[in-house]
């Protein structure tokens, strides 16, 4: 059985993805904060400290990075502290403890300055008009970074150190831009999740694949299936057959 350290798995997509992957793997979590889910494994500590994220990675397969600051106007102290400084930690415990492969929940902010331009602003706006679904061009793995806040850059820092990492010393580094996932698993509140939702179901697929295939580098978009997305999944279909099966048309009133 693959033994599985999940970094912020008390959090929203840390239970989801406890709750899928406990039947076929080992897991532990290392989180500042107990679960509310009492049956989770989890190791109390900071990524900020490299010990803490040290010892807890220790004989490790695969770690998920989870852990981190997530709102988009956090400041650039809080993002430092958590997003960067940690996502190093993270990398380098897996050097140093033979860490095959690191999966890093890397986001939409990373691109978020795409949505100023058109069509992908009057898209996440709702507004459809004249546009159809098919003639989108889809932002995809080889557009340039452009971050949309302090969030965004340390999210773009976590891919640029991955890359580093597995140039120089072959870890695997799977780079997810998720999108939308909430704990009430439905896009319906805001018009912007339509295009962006990831269902529970969907983040679990991706990061399964993820952990299944050998991979290099990659990034890979987190969204399911929407009728009116704008990322591009292609790639993660080619290297690991993502094929998300929700769509957020579906909870259209
Ligand atoms: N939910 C989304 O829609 C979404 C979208 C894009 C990216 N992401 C990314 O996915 C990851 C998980 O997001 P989430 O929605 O589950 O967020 P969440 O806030 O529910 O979970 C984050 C977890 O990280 C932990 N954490 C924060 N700082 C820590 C530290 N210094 N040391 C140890 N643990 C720490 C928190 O205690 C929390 O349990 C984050 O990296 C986030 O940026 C989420």
């Amino acid at each position: 059985m693959k033994k599985i350290l999940i970094t912020g798995g008390s959090g929203l997509i840390g239970s989801v993805l406890n709750n899928h992957l406990k039947k076929n793997y080992s897991l532990s979590n290392l989180d500042i904060k107990e679960s509310s889910d009492k049956t989770q494994k989890t190791i109390i500590g900071d990524i900020n400290n490299f010990t803490d994220v040290k010892i807890a990675s220790e004989n490790m397969d695969v770690i998920i990075h989870l852990g981190a600051v997530i709102s988009v106007n956090s400041s650039w102290e809080d993002v430092l502290k958590n997003n960067i400084e940690s996502t190093r930690n993270i990398y380098e415990s897996a050097k140093v403890n033979g860490v095959k492969k690191v999966i890093f929940a890397s986001s939409n902010h990373t691109v978020g300055l795409f949505e100023n331009d058109s069509p992908y602003k009057e898209i996440v706006a709702g507004e459809y008009n004249n546009i159809s679904p098919e003639s989108i061009k889809k932002i995809d793995e080889n557009v340039p970074l452009r971050p949309d806040s302090y969030y965004g850059v340390s999210k773009s820092f976590g891919e640029s150190i991955g890359r580093y990492y597995f140039e120089t010393f072959g870890i695997q580094s799977v780079n997810l831009r998720i999108g939308t996932v909430q704990k009430v698993d439905t896009p319906k509140s805001s018009i912007r999740h339509f295009s962006t939702w990831l269902s529970h179901k969907d983040i679990s697929q991706l990061v399964e694949k993820s952990i299944i295939h050998d991979v290099g580098f990659e990034i890979f978009y987190g969204v399911s299936n929407n009728k009116w997305r704008i990322w591009d999944i292609n790639n993660a279909y080619k290297k690991i057959s993502y094929m998300p099966i929700d769509n957020a048309e579906n909870f259209r009133d």
